[in-house]
């Protein structure tokens, strides 16, 4: 039988580990993928981790996902053989139950799946996945360096898209890690007047090249004050891994401003009587479907979004994973597959 390698998380805390398994035959509308790149995400801490109920072991990680369809099961419409696919963390939904049409794995009753931690993702070179997690990609991005826009990329464009913030107003992107670094290429693009905040000063240079025109040091000065000095933030996409972090740029939100909670920090404390003042808004952000992908690669190409990545082989899957946890990479760390 044909054989596929996975990097595979055996155990709670890992580590990552080569396996060989039979390549898998997709089931009714499913559709195999022959992986080529897949970005290491700090969300795959939690399947490293198991910081959500019910994840089974052994489970290869991986939500940031590009390939080539492989093999369709029955049933798939609209894909053929040697076709560009990206998959996200989305998981796919029935497209039928009246829960799954709210967008989200984790309201569809019949699908109900997370690449990467509920099914296994793309650390591997090859992986199956509904019809409805998987996005077509264009040719003419680089699978390699593009694979990020799957996680990274979907979740800030699509973030930043629902914030109600229009062209010219005051947008922060809080935290400049993977997620960041792409967000204020999007904020910028998408027309915002675009703040980065970060702490200390040495992604500043960084952020404005990225688009950026305002830069915060939230190590120098209290980003809350200064956001509410340039007249506080329509839209916080707060990306930063640490609760504190964002808990201490709430206050900088303007009238009617949303902080946009990106980042998986545990409970956040906000003051109510500044939200109520304000009419301003907390909102938790999940990434987007595989529609929400197709619109975030064809943005990216269009208006030359790109990721700034670091390269390792797949099979060194363990030592990406803590580089990227590590917070040193500059800024998304992506696995690249032999095939
Ligand atoms: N909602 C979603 O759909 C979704 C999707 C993907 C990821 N996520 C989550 O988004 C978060 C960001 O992911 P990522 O891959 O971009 O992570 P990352 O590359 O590690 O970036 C983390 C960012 O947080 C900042 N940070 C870390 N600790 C901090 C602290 N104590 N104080 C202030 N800033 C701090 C870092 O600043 P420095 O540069 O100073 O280290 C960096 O800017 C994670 O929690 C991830 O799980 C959510
Ligand atoms: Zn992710």
């Amino acid at each position: 039988m044909a054989k596929m390698r996975a990097m595979v998380v055996q155990k709670v805390g890992g580590p990552l580990i080569a396996e060989d398994r039979d390549l898998p035959v997709p089931g009714h509308e499913e559709i195999r993928i022959r992986v080529q790149a897949c970005g290491v995400c700090h969300s795959d801490s939690v399947t490293v981790q198991s910081l959500v109920p019910g994840i089974q072991y052994p489970r290869v990680p991986g939500h940031e996902v590009i390939g080539v369809v492989d093999a369709l099961g029955a049933g798939v419409k609209g894909w053929s053989a040697g076709a560009r696919a990206g998959v996200g963390w989305f998981g796919g939904s029935c497209g039928y139950c009246g829960r799954c049409r709210r967008d989200s794995p984790f309201a569809c009753e019949n699908v109900h799946e997370i690449t990467g931690v509920t099914r296994d993702g793309g650390y591997a070179t090859h992986m199956i996945a509904h019809v409805s997690a998987v996005a077509h990609v264009p040719d003419e991005l680089d699978v390699v360096e593009s694979a990020p826009l799957l996680c990274a990329g979907i979740t800030t464009f699509n973030a930043l898209r629902h914030s109600g913030a229009g062209p010219g107003e005051l947008v922060a992107i809080h935290g400049v890690g993977g997620l960041g670094h792409l967000g204020i290429q999007f904020a910028a693009r998408q027309g915002f007047r675009t703040v980065a905040v970060n702490r200390g000063s040495d992604k500043e240079e960084l952020a404005r090249k990225l688009g950026a025109s305002d830069y915060i040091d939230s190590a120098a000065q209290d980003p809350a004050k200064a956001l509410t000095a340039m007249g506080g933030a329509k839209a916080i996409l707060a990306t930063v891994t640490n609760g504190k972090a964002m808990q201490a740029i709430a206050g900088g939100l303007g009238p009617n401003g949303v902080l946009m909670v990106i980042g998986a920090v545990g409970p956040l404390t906000v003051d109510s009587l500044d939200l109520l003042a304000k009419r301003a808004s907390v909102r938790g952000w999940y990434s987007g479907t595989a529609r929400d992908s197709e619109d975030t690669v064809q943005f990216s190409l269009r208006n030359k979004v790109s990721s700034m990545n670091e390269i390792y082989p797949f099979e060194k899957a363990q030592e990406a994973y803590e580089r990227m946890m590590s917070g040193k990479a500059r800024f998304r760390v992506v696995l690249k597959m032999n095939a």
